[in-house]
């Protein structure tokens, strides 16, 4: 991450060094109440440029409170550009966002308080060892000692960095520095957490770990905003998908986006295939395509559910011996290609369909 000449250390000092240490209670609780209304993340006409160049334009996006929201695209997207002006890291060129019911640009402080961010840049200071350096953070974020002792303790063991607690950071690979940085931005309990490809760095059995705590996250009430380009993560677990490249082409479920794009396949695999198969089939008024595979017909259906026992009943009756019937699943990765080499790119582009 680039921001100025200030180190990854400085920055989040600078950042997190305005966190209210007394909270006020009824503050957060109108601030609650604002946000059973409102989206816990809202964008309007946003926009970032840097000198002439446009990362962002024009996002209008909403995220719901307790969602797990992906945010994917392809490399220079724009997405940690997003990611930073909505952690008030950087100010957005124009336009308007709120973070749990505050505004960027004038709530910062508030806004800070209630959110964790994992960068791409870790940003840990080298000498000190894990529990020093989450203590040095604990410190900022205004926890008593006691209350941090706890954090530190509960983070360093879900993410299996107990043992190396007293070792200093510099010793450390590339993927603890990261599961380091996850616990970083919880100590506090954030309401909403940005994860900056929280698992880009990590082995699977680790990436793993941090998926299922990425899940309990959510399971606890959290926000979280997730940019990855590990798309079968996305799916895993994502309620909703943004795919994005400067500006948002579209948002929805996984599902509905598999639906929109290849509508209900269904697979039926049958002994010996033959072309009195296939016309039986075409014939079917509800049968919107067949493709012929080796010893299975791939169909695309109009209410697969009511319509797949009647195509089960005409590939009987024309004499096939049917081995196998299943639901096929676009994978989101498929779907993500297509979307981010659509001409709607080329063009004004689908605004956030939220
Ligand atoms: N501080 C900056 N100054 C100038 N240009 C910048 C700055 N930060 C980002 N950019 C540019 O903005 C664009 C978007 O960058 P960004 O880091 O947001 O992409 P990204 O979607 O996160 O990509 P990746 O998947 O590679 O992480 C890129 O072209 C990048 O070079
Ligand atoms: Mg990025």
């Amino acid at each position: 991450m680039t921001w100025g000449n200030t180190s990854g250390q400085e920055q989040d000092a600078r950042i997190i060094s305005h966190v209210p240490r007394a909270r006020n209670h009824f503050s957060l609780l109108l601030v609650h109440a604002i946000i059973l209304v409102l989206s816990m993340i809202e964008t309007r006409h946003l926009y970032k440029t840097f000198d002439k160049f446009a990362a962002v334009e024009n996002l209008n996006l909403a995220v719901n409170a307790g969602e797990i929201f992906a945010f994917l695209g392809p490399n220079g997207a724009g997405k940690t550009t997003t990611m930073r002006m909505l952690a008030c890291l950087i100010a957005p060129t124009s336009g308007e966002a709120t973070v749990a019911g505050l505004r960027v640009g004038r709530d910062d402080e508030q806004i800070r308080a209630r959110i964790g961010i994992l960068t791409e840049a870790p940003g840990l200071y080298e000498k000190l060892n894990a529990a020093q350096n989450l203590d040095f953070y604990a410190r900022l974020y205004g926890l008593d000692a006691p209350t941090g002792a706890k954090q530190i303790d509960r983070y360093l063991n879900i993410l299996g960095l107990g043992e190396r607690r007293a070792e200093p950071v510099g010793n450390f690979s590339k993927g603890m520095k990261q599961k380091l940085s996850l616990a970083r931005a919880l100590l506090h309990e954030p309401q909403v957490v940005f994860l900056d490809e929280p698992t880009s760095a990590l082995d699977p059995e680790s990436a793993k770990v941090v998926r299922d705590f990425i899940a309990e996250l959510k399971s606890e009430g959290r926000t979280i905003f997730l940019c990855t380009h590990n798309l079968d993560e996305a799916d895993r677990l994502a309620d909703r998908v943004g795919v994005f490249k400067k500006r948002l082409i579209q948002v929805d479920t996984p599902e509905n986006l598999r639906r929109q794009l290849y509508g209900e396949r269904v697979l039926f695999r049958v002994r010996e295939i033959s072309d009195a198969h296939e016309n039986v089939l075409r014939a079917l008024p509800f049968v919107r395509d067949v493709q012929k595979q080796d010893s299975a017909f791939s169909l695309a259906l109009d209410d697969a559910a009511n319509t797949t026992p009647l195509v089960v009943n005409a590939l009987v009756h024309a004499g096939a011996a049917i081995q196998e019937v299943r639901e096929e699943r676009a994978s989101l990765e498929s779907v993500y290609l297509d979307l981010i080499s659509s001409p709607l790119l080329e063009g004004e582009g689908a605004e956030g369909k939220v």
